[in-house]
């Protein structure tokens, strides 16, 4: 696996590929990979001819009291791991190679207003166009013909398709679904965050999802006192919720007829840990 520190040397090495036959598939991430991150190198894998990883912690989308400083840096493990994915190449930038004038001077990829501004934008309010800005930054400069993203950032991934949608970039993005540890917690690098009583706690996230999908799926509930009492639910776990809310997949919107296909989405704190999680409503 090559591993790849210059936007210069990045490109080079792109334009030679270029003139290769087969698909380049792309797989963006912070970091500190885990078994969701090596899912979603192991699908580019197995559909296109060159796999690109980028570690890369972006400093755009995160807010002011999150947690940019500390977040966890893995570098000799999660190269050790890519290799042995059988990634091709690995581009890890540092923040003057990504933002020469600096992340708070760069021209920005504004994430559209709708999606941008719901859910975990109320709470996190820059955090989207430094999710679309960096994307967009290194789509130019990988041109991956396919670009694969979890779907344990529901809305990021819905950001990431319009985004491409609307600025006609000629890449297809892909969904992989969630990867859970046995107890049902979403991988996520902030698990390892959790102290242990935190750890033991965090899974009733995912299984107050569970109930109100069980519940939308049973009856026609009233929605709203369905989303307040699984907020509820997790103050009586422990957890200080941030938002239970039932939306459409297509575009998060609030769902209208019951034949719209519909997620659950749920942000919580667990002590200094921020957690995201969502499920589909649907019996499979
Ligand atoms: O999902 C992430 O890890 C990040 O938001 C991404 C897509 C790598 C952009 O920094």
């Amino acid at each position: 696996m090559k591993i790849i520190t210059s936007v210069a040397e990045l490109r080079a090495h792109i334009l030679r590929w270029r003139t290769q036959a087969g698909l380049t598939a792309f797989v963006p991430t912070m970091g500190n990979l885990h078994a969701g991150h090596m899912k979603l190198v192991r699908h580019a894998r197995d559909i296109a001819e060159r796999v690109v990883v980028s570690i890369f912690v972006n400093p755009m989308q995160f807010g002011q009291d999150e947690d940019f400083k500390n977040y966890p840096v893995t570098h000799e493990r999660d190269i050790e791991a890519l290799a042995d994915a059988d990634a091709d190449l690995l581009f890890m930038p540092d923040v003057s190679e990504m933002y020469a004038a600096g992340p708070e001077h760069t021209t920005q990829v504004v994430a559209p207003t709708g999606l941008r501004t719901v859910l975990e934008g109320e709470f996190r309010p820059a955090h989207f166009n430094g999710v679309t800005t960096v994307v967009a930054k290194l789509f130019n400069m990988i041109q991956p013909d396919v670009a694969v993203f979890g779907e344990k950032d529901f809305q990021q991934l819905l950001i990431i398709r319009r985004m491409v949608s609307d600025l006609n970039m000629p890449i297809s993005i892909e969904a992989v679904a969630t990867v859970r540890e046995a107890d049902g917690l979403a991988m996520s690098s902030r698990n390892s965050y959790l102290c242990a009583a935190e750890r033991a706690i965090a899974p009733r996230l995912y299984q107050t999802l569970l109930d109100v999908r069980d519940l939308l799926l049973k009856s026609e509930p009233d929605v709203d006192a369905v989303e307040a009492s699984a907020m509820e639910q997790l103050r009586d776990a422990g957890f200080r919720p941030q938002y239970v809310s039932v939306r459409r997949c297509a575009d998060l919107g609030m769902p209208k007829a019951g034949n719209e296909a519909r997620v659950v989405l749920a942000a919580a704190m667990l002590g200094s840990t921020r957690l995201i999680d969502n499920v589909k409503v649907s019996s499979t």
